[in-house]
């Protein structure tokens, strides 16, 4: 028993401090939006629908306003698919597409696109230098942050935060995207009139309303020939 006692809570202690350690862990999991657990070959198969549209390996096809998905964060896949299916994000005719998907096919076909490597595309030839330069810098008289500070000086994103990349996207789709944020027309409003947008949706919403329409083009212009 005089042995036993101290065991006891000693384990009691340890237990404790293992359970304040899950929380903690689970507080950070939940905050940074960690990476969603899915399957690469599960996520090939599940693929299969998509690929008319996005194009061989999620490459892109011959239409421009239809987004490249290969190399792309599995988590921001994941959550942008959900985001459609829920009707948050206004995309018409994928709508139907993405209805029978559970958050484990999101996961896969996430896990799936994300491996693949996107082919290099040429920037357009459209004013790309004035995109190149605030890419890098921003415009801090107009509270324009660089693009690099989120998206990557490659614009390989920051998949641990779901911030996108956005290299060697097609230049349509971008100046579209770019226009939408500006518009808060990329997501779309609850009964209440109320924007969907989430959070890291916002704050593009802010960014993109300060650039002009010229800037848009020029930054669209530069990503589609980054790499
Ligand atoms: C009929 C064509 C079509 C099909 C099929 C389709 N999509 Fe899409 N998808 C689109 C279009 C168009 C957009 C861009 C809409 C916009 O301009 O905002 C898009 C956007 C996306 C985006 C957002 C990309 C980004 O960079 O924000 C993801 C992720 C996506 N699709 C995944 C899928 C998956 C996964 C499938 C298969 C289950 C699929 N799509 C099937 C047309 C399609
Ligand atoms: C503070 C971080 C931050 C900065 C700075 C930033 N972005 Fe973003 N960007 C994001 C996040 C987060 C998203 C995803 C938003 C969402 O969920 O709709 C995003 C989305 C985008 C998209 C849509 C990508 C897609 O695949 O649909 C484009 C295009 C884009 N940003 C371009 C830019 C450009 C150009 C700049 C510089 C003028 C810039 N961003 C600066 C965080 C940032």
């Amino acid at each position: 028993m005089t042995i036993q006692m101290p065991t006891a809570l000693r384990a009691a202690t340890i237990a404790v401090s293992l359970s304040a350690l899950a929380a903690f862990a689970a507080s950070a999991f939940a905050t940074t939006a960690a990476p969603v657990k899915g399957n690469a070959e599960a996520g090939a198969t599940k693929a299969a629908t998509c690929m008319a549209c996005h194009g061989p390996n999620g490459n892109g096809s011959i239409n421009p306003e239809w987004p490249a998905l290969a190399g792309q964060g599995s988590g921001y896949i994941a959550e942008q698919v959900a985001a459609v299916k829920d009707g948050k994000r206004a995309v018409a005719q994928m709508m139907p597409i993405v209805q029978g998907l559970s958050a484990q096919d999101m996961a896969d076909i996430g896990v799936y696109f994300a491996k693949q490597t996107p082919v290099g595309r040429e920037a357009d030839a459209t004013n790309w230098a004035a995109g190149e330069k605030l890419y890098r810098n921003g415009d801090p008289t107009r509270a324009i942050p660089a693009c690099m500070s989120c998206h990557g000086p490659a614009a390989k994103g920051n998949p641990a935060a779901n911030y996108p990349a956005l290299r060697a996207q097609h230049a349509v789709y971008t100046l579209k995207q770019l226009n939408d944020y500006a518009a808060d027309a990329r997501y779309t409003k609850d009964a209440k009139g109320k924007s969907q947008a989430p959070a890291n949706a916002v704050m593009m919403q802010t960014i993109s309303s300060r650039l002009t329409a010229d800037e848009r083009r020029s930054l669209a212009s530069y990503i589609q020939g980054m790499r």
